[in-house]
């Protein structure tokens, strides 16, 4: 069977592109694969963290996956320090993986900025410790967002440069599943900027935590033009504001957006909103419910990380152990 791995970021203030981009599509996998979940903490430190704030966010990354349907009971969900096999791999990466590899990875270009210098050994080498989170698995597929891809393609060339440097046939190439569904949803404020979190206005987008009545108090308030919904769906393409909540019904409801513009078509806004808000209370109301619940239960979400990490140890542990001796490494 295939098994699935992926992380995210402990990063808080999860939103509506979180949930549709990655969690939503986690949920829907856990049913088909055995798949293994992980708050990246590991990663998160690469750049500087406030260690308080740190943890809070990895308890609320964790609530929000779990509140969004990934249920641990189906699937391993844990935090990736709990699991010290991560690191440890990774250090045998560091020692197959070339300088010449890592050169050409973009997002550390992007996140070291201008001062290079400055930026942390451990940025440097982000994306060999991302294919030991992959590859202490032996996982065969990893849920991704576009951006991750060239990552992806360089734990497949470290698997690759393992298993040739060795003479031996241990590491499966992984590979990426893109999920590109709605990886453009936009502020509910201004339909050109992407929905963010670090927006100044709450208003502008929706969190996974907010429930019912400020996820409906939100799309009320969404910004729109005075025209009603065309009929066809490339009338939308000079109405950003219009096109960004037809997207989001589309991608709550799973219906094609050319659907959605067909049954709202001479529609006023009044009409559309009151469905959308319908809509978003019923699919996403009750994960922000849950969400608070955990948010307010932290033992309970800790447990869950803890029993996750038990599980993930149990399938990592062997594999890391068979990599250092493969290594040459003496145990005695
Ligand atoms: N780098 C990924 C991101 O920023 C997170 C991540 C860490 C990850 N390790 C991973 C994703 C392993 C997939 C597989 O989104």
């Amino acid at each position: 069977m295939d098994r699935i791995f992926s992380g995210i970021q402990p990063s808080g203030n999860l939103q509506l592109g979180n949930y549709l981009g990655a969690i939503r599509n986690w949920a829907r996998m856990q049913h088909e694969y055995e798949c293994i979940f992980c708050v990246v903490d590991l990663h998160a430190i690469t750049l500087p963290q406030d260690p308080r704030i740190m943890r809070e966010a990895t308890r609320e990354v964790a609530a929000g996956v779990i509140a969004g349907g990934v249920d641990p009971n189906n699937c391993i969900i844990f935090n990736q320090s709990q699991v010290s096999e991560h690191s440890e791999l990774a250090w045998l990466f560091n020692c197959v993986a070339r300088l010449g590899w890592l050169n050409r990875m973009t997002q550390f270009k992007e996140k070291a900025g201008k001062d290079r210098d400055g930026a942390f050994v451990g940025l440097y080498t982000y994306p060999v410790l991302q294919a030991a989170d992959i590859l202490a698995y032996k996982a065969t597929d990893v849920p991704v967002g576009e951006d991750q891809k060239q990552h992806i393609e360089l734990s497949r060339d470290i698997a690759q440069a393992f298993n040739s440097m060795f003479e031996v046939d241990f590491f499966p190439l992984p590979e990426p599943r893109i999920q590109k569904e709605a990886a453009r949803i936009m502020s509910l404020r201004d339909g050109l900027k992407k929905m963010s979190k670090s927006d100044p206005s709450d208003n502008s987008r929706i969190n996974m935590i907010d429930g019912p009545d400020l996820i409906a108090q939100k799309i009320r308030r969404a910004k729109t033009d005075p025209e009603p919904l065309p009929e066809r769906l490339e009338d939308l393409t000079t109405r950003p504001e219009a096109l960004n909540l037809i997207t989001i019904f589309s991608a709550l409801s799973d219906r094609t957006m050319q659907s959605v513009v067909t049954e709202f078509a001479g529609k006023g806004f009044g009409d559309f909103k009151s469905a959308l808000s319908d809509l978003a209370v019923s699919t996403l109301g009750p994960i922000g419910d849950e969400m608070q619940r955990l948010m307010g239960a932290p033992d309970e979400v800790d447990k869950i990380l803890h029993d996750g990490a038990l599980k993930a140890k149990a399938i990592a542990a062997p594999i890391v152990a068979e990599a250092k001796k493969i290594v040459g490494f003496l145990n005695t």
